[in-house]
């Protein structure tokens, strides 16, 4: 079966939203942005870092692999998908059936200054006394688990919006 929609993973600032915002635009207009952050904070109705703060991580986790599933059933999409959906398989699971995965890439410095223009409050797994340290621990970690997922790669350090939404069109081939 022809696969329809598009499943943008990869670590966190390494661009899935910006980018999956104008591949959206760029493709046509049936094709609806969505990220998976966002609809657990609706399902929550509180924020990522208020989940993180007053439920934990294992609650957010769980309620990441419910936000998949849903995900799963939507038709024509553009997911952008929190940088931990890898650490559970299902989520894969629910989602390879009818999406391109996409792992999008970055150096840890250039990670840490786009989350830096952001402000770390918003991740909280990166408000730590030194965020450097965290996203290498965390990039050592979760390497193999984005390797293992992904269809296409594509390195965004150093490249324009444009260029790297260009390279996922023609690498997909839509
Ligand atoms: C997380 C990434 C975040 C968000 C949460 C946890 C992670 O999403 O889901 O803070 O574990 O890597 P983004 O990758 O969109 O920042």
């Amino acid at each position: 079966m022809e696969k329809h929609s598009i499943a943008l993973i990869g670590f966190m600032g390494t661009g899935k939203t910006v980018v999956g915002k104008n591949l959206a635009n760029q493709l046509d207009k049936d094709y609806k942005f969505i990220e998976t952050d966002e609809i657990i904070e609706e399902m929550a109705g509180k924020s990522i870092p208020e989940i993180f703060k007053e439920d934990g991580e294992i609650r957010f986790r769980e309620l990441e692999i419910a936000a998949c599933k849903k995900v799963s059933q939507l038709k024509n999409v553009i997911v952008s998908c929190g940088g931990g959906v890898v650490l559970n398989k299902i989520n894969i699971d629910y989602i390879k059936r009818d999406f391109h995965i996409v792992l999008l890439t970055a150096t840890p410095e250039e990670i840490l200054k786009r989350i830096m223009k952001e402000g770390e409050k918003k991740r909280p797994l990166l408000d730590k006394p030194d965020p450097m340290e965290e996203i290498k621990i965390l990039l050592k970690f979760r390497s193999s688990f984005y390797g293992a997922h992904a269809v296409f790669t594509v390195d965004t350090t150093g490249k324009s919006i444009d260029e790297i939404v260009s390279e996922i069109i023609i690498k997909i081939g839509i």
